[in-house]
């Protein structure tokens, strides 16, 4: 399904059951907000991605310095950032970071998780995740870029309905998430609460501190 700019979906819900295939590698993430103290633990992730992950990532080859420098640059006020965490170590990101605020609020996708972790449903799961958030900021259109060799992409994003527009060697995704209701304030809160009592009785679902802090 196509959605039409205006017409605005009952839910963002992915359009097959992620939780029929996640967690086929085993131990399941933790998920929850990161803040601006898990910066260290973000750009390490973003790091840690093999060099062709990080090339589907960026959109190109980057150098080490170029990844420091985006994280170093990234404003954590218009961005919102869910984890996926493995025995406390970040493994997953999805990152929305607010581009545009009139007339309608827009914001831009990006997920990212390590080798060894994927194709266990947990990109599916940050990008529901991810898209709650938009829903609950009245964000009224997300894009996603990706090249258009990323069919994993694209087979996530398809999930949720998105608008693919292939152009140039890279594609366009476009998702109008749903206008926010008691529904979606309420998940995104006890996701909230989940994270801290995981956090007060499994601190190891906390990033740990990066040793330059
Ligand atoms: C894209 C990315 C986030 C996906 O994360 P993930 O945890 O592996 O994703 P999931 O396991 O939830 O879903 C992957 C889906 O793609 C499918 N898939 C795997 N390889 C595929 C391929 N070559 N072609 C099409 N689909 C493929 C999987 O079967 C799965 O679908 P299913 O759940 O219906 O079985 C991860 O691969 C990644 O970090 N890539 C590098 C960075 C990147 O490309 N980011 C996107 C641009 S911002």
């Amino acid at each position: 399904m196509t959605v039409n700019r205006g017409d605005k979906p009952e839910s963002n819900e992915p359009s097959d059951d992620p939780s029929s295939s996640m967690w086929r590698s085993g131990a399941a993430p933790a998920f929850r907000k990161l803040t601006i103290a898990d910066r260290f633990a973000f750009e390490e992730h973003l790091l840690r991605l093999d060099p062709n992950d990080r090339r589907l990532r960026f959109w190109g080859g980057v150098r080490d310095e170029a990844v420091r420098d985006y994280c170093a640059r990234l404003d954590w006020t218009a961005a919102v950032i869910m984890g996926a965490f493995v025995d406390g170590g970040l493994r997953g990101v999805g990152e929305l970071v607010r581009v545009r605020v009139v007339p309608q609020m827009a914001a831009e996708i990006a997920l990212s998780v390590e080798g060894s972790w994927q194709n266990a449903g947990v990109g599916t799961e940050l990008l529901r995740r991810v898209l709650i958030l938009a829903r609950n900021r009245y964000i009224d259109r997300v894009y996603m870029l990706c090249l258009a060799e990323n069919k994993k992409m694209q087979k996530i994003a398809g999930k949720f309905d998105a608008n693919l527009t292939y152009q140039e060697g890279e594609v366009e995704g476009r998702i109008w998430p749903a206008w926010p209701s008691v529904f979606s304030v309420m998940e995104e809160a006890s996701q909230d609460g989940h994270a801290m009592l995981n956090a007060i009785f499994d601190p190891a679902t906390v990033s740990p501190q990066s040793p330059r802090t």
